[in-house]
């Protein structure tokens, strides 16, 4: 019966749901071999990394659940200059890291748009080298912008872009965002996102106050509507300058299991994307990120961002790597993914097969 439901074409909300609420040890356990069994068939088993640098905790946004909203005045605030950037950057590539991702809170200015697009392309002239040709492979992850501002980055080099959905739920969202931020809007701008050539990357988080097992099942169904390209999502965890510390958080160990259960059915429905182990992961537990790499995802992100800023870009309670540096988690990290019989694939920006096949399949008509 369970067997049938792991090997479907095409998936209800209702089967998505039962997928998501397994908790029985050998249920899981079929759950998980399904997905490992499907990301070897589609893509294999190879893990890519990003080197992730947070340049910016400066945000407009004031997300009632993010540690670095606007209204937080506890926190901070830092912007990396240009050259801490794309030496960071430089740094990955001479360790074989391949991508990049650039973090920051949300800005829409034009200072910020031109200061983005001009570290992106000295990031990718000064990152080429024989193993990489084309210099680091560069994911943005800036929030919402306009379609113009997308092209404007994309055209100075960037090409997949991460931005997260964090509900499909309507009303889920209102009570998560100030009413000036609309779902909709999010929704356009991941089709501006895909208009403007990028592999597409979305999310959301698991486990929010209100949230359903039905809410994330079509949450799922949306990342297959979409044709989305990448996934990165991970648990909601409280931080406790924000309004919604006054609610409460699920269980550590439902909320991992619910966790790497979304990360195994989007490997199941999606098939050929990338999918992220996200840090906050590794808040649940120290292995956090090990575990979701054993359920399906193929993808991480060792932290960059220079130490001394680190702790300023703590977006939920307990966030891990707040004070090593670049170096130790470039060990700690390899030690994880071999712990789980992975390696890494160094010197590639590791893109999206679903790209790959989704533009050549829109050439062909
Ligand atoms: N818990 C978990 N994830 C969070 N994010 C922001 N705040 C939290 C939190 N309290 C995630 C959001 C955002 C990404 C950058 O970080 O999903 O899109
Ligand atoms: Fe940063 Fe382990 S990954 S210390």
């Amino acid at each position: 019966m369970l067997k049938e439901l792991l090997y479907k074409e095409n998936y209800s909300v209702s089967e998505i749901e039962t997928l998501l609420s397994l908790k029985d040890e050998e249920d899981i356990k079929q759950l998980q071999d399904r997905a490992n069994e499907m990301l070897n068939q589609s893509i294999g088993d190879s893990v890519y990394y990003r080197g992730i640098v947070e340049f910016s905790n400066i945000c407009s946004l004031d997300c009632y659940y993010c540690g670095i909203r606007k209204s937080n005045g506890e926190v901070g605030r830092y912007a990396l200059s240009k050259d801490d950037i794309i030496s960071s950057a430089k740094w990955c590539a001479d360790q074989g890291y391949g991508s990049v991702v650039l973090q920051s809170g949300e800005r829409s200015d034009e200072n910020f748009v031109n200061f983005v697009e001009e570290v992106i392309r000295e990031i990718k002239k000064e990152t080429i080298s024989e193993k990489l040709p084309r210099g680091v492979g560069i994911t943005l992850s800036v929030g919402e912008h306009s379609k113009e501002v997308y092209s404007r980055f994309f055209k100075a080099g960037a090409h997949r872009y991460l931005l997260r959905i964090e509900t499909t739920n309507e009303e889920l969202y209102r009570e998560l965002h100030p009413e000036s931020q609309e779902l909709n809007e999010r929704k356009e701008c991941l089709s501006f996102l895909r208009q403007s050539g990028f592999q597409v990357g979305t999310g959301v988080m698991i486990g929010i106050p209100g949230q359903t097992i039905e809410m994330l099942a079509r949450d799922v169904l949306f990342f297959k509507e979409q044709d989305i390209d990448m996934i990165g999502m991970g648990p909601y965890l409280v931080h406790n300058q924000t309004p919604m510390a006054e609610k409460s958080q699920m269980d550590k160990d439902p909320l991992l299991q619910l966790s790497l259960n979304m990360i195994a059915v989007c490997r199941i429905v999606l098939k050929d994307i990338n999918i992220a182990a996200t840090t906050a992961l590794q808040a649940v537990v120290p292995d956090g990120r090990e575990r979701g790499l054993s359920y399906g995802a193929n993808v991480t992100m060792p932290n960059i961002t220079p130490t001394e800023v680190r702790s300023s870009y703590k977006l939920y309670e307990g966030k891990p790597c707040m004070d090593e540096g670049r170096q130790e988690c470039k060990s700690c990290l390899l030690g994880r993914v071999h712990s789980i019989g992975r390696d890494v694939a160094f010197d590639q920006w590791g893109d999206s097969k679903h790209f790959a096949l989704r533009t050549s399949r829109t050439e062909n008509f």
